[in-house]
């Protein structure tokens, strides 16, 4: 495994991604996730699987300090500044004592940061997560949440893969030392039939939904978090440590990305930072 530390906390750069895994999914990819090796799970309050997966946590029999495990507070409790009754909610049902990390799932953008941070850094001090972070934050957005906030942010969670230039906010991250973690790191499958991906997959005897994870993994402050419901899918998914990107392979995926790549885009996002192959 691959490690970015914060504050002397070392967190896998690989995980498992749970949205849209409901029900008895959930709980089974969490429990086999934890059997193949993975130690990173990343849920959210709005997944509706907290439940399932803190069940999975605990009836793996892998030890709770041996887990990082992420979950995110929805939009209608940043902004009611609800986030102590939210994280209380969170680890009720996940069933566990703290969160390895806490997220602001979304900026709200006509809410001052401050507001949005403060209380987000109360649950660090107050012991429920040992680190804090913010999701889909815009640069400018993640210069005053930094600014703002009492507490060191460690993370930002943004959509990354190969269709998606997010050089700007990538070089905000690396410059506060935050872990960098990318959402739909393989483009929900949509970068797997390209075929230049086919080709690097090809050449180093790997699929390619390993060399895109295996991308994520060789850029600096980046971690990786797919989700899958199939068990074959998530064991490959972690079988990345065994092989290593050539600059080529890198420079290859790297001239894929495209200024309309984004997948995520809801009426509540932030205005975007432009990435670098947008301005050219
Ligand atoms: N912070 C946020 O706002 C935010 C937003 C979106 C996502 N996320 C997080 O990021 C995680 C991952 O993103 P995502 O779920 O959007 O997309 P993703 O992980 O990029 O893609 C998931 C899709 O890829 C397929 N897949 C996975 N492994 C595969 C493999 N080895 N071969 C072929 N197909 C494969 C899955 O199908 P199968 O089930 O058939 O394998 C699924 O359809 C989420 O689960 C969530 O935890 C966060």
């Amino acid at each position: 495994m691959l490690f970015h530390t914060f504050d002397g906390i070392d967190i896998p750069r690989l995980g498992l991604g749970t949205w849209q895994l409901e029900g008895d999914d959930a709980y089974r990819i969490t429990l086999k996730a934890l059997e193949v090796g993975y130690r990173h799970i990343d849920t959210a309050a709005i997944y509706e699987n907290e439940e399932e997966v803190g069940r999975a946590i605990r009836e793996s029999g892998v030890p709770r300090e041996e887990i990082f495990l992420t979950t995110k507070i929805w939009n209608p409790r940043i902004e009611k500044e609800e986030h102590d009754e939210a994280m209380k909610e969170s680890l009720d049902k996940l069933g566990t004592d703290y969160v390895d990390l806490i997220l602001n799932h979304w900026p709200i953008n006509d809410m001052e940061i401050k507001r949005q941070v403060v209380p987000l850094a109360k649950l660090k001090e107050d012991g429920h997560a040992k680190l804090i972070g913010v999701s889909n934050y815009n640069q400018e957005q993640l210069l005053q949440a930094v600014t703002d906030c009492p507490e060191r942010l460690a993370n930002i969670q943004c959509e990354y893969h190969p269709m998606l230039d997010q050089d700007p906010i990538l070089k905000s991250a690396r410059g506060f030392d935050m872990l960098f973690t990318s959402y739909s790191p393989i483009g929900q499958g949509s970068t797997l039939d390209n075929p230049a991906i086919e080709r690097v997959a090809e050449w180093n005897k790997k699929t390619p939904a390993q060399v895109v994870l295996r991308w994520h993994l060789q850029q600096a402050n980046v971690a990786a978090i797919p989700r899958t419901t199939s068990e074959d899918h998530l064991a490959a998914n972690f079988d990345i440590f065994d092989f290593e990107l050539s600059a080529e392979d890198m420079k290859t995926i790297y001239g894929l990305m495209k200024p309309d790549g984004r997948i995520i885009d809801p009426k509540w996002a932030p205005k975007w930072d432009t990435g670098v192959t947008e301005a050219a």
